[in-house]
């Protein structure tokens, strides 16, 4: 797959993990920075690498802040992506199966490493289930293209 990552500071050292973790295990990275421990401001990178999935450029996008709240709530401001916070394979299990989830929001000090990367491995190889959670995520395409309208008025 075509993953795009991004980062703050706060998540640098854990991207630069996920990263190798998803180059060895086959994928293809657009790694959207930022590049170092200097302080940065996570929007400036979750935005750029939510919009890649978004139009397409790639397939699903990991993002990771401190907390992985700041990138989470910047990718779910670009119309087109599900973006699930989680702490746990549960949760990335049930957000492929049930809603789809098209970038993953890790919060660097939520998680190790080695969780991350069992949290990474489930969310990339489960699949949507499609069925009644397709109509519930229709309804937040639909909310969206509503704000578009309105927002065209
Ligand atoms: C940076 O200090 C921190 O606020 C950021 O990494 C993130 O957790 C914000 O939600």
């Amino acid at each position: 797959m075509r993953i795009a990552v991004a980062c703050d500071h706060g998540g640098f050292a854990l991207k630069q993990a996920i990263v190798r973790f998803l180059e060895s295990s086959g994928n293809s990275v657009k790694d959207f920075g930022c590049y170092s421990e200097e302080s940065a401001d996570y929007a400036d990178f979750a935005f750029p690498a939510a919009e890649a999935v978004a139009d397409g450029q790639c397939d699903r996008g990991v993002l990771i802040c401190t907390t992985g709240i700041g990138v989470s709530i910047c990718a779910n401001k670009v119309r087109g992506i599900r973006c699930a916070l989680c702490t746990s394979e549960f949760q990335a299990e049930m957000t492929r199966r049930h809603n789809d989830a098209n970038v993953l929001a890790l919060g660097a000090r939520t998680v190790s490493e080695q969780e991350a990367e069992r949290i990474v491995a489930v969310w990339l190889k489960t699949s949507f289930e499609g069925g009644r959670h397709a109509r519930r995520i229709d309804k937040i395409a639909a909310y969206e293209n509503k704000q578009e309208v309105n927002a065209n008025v």
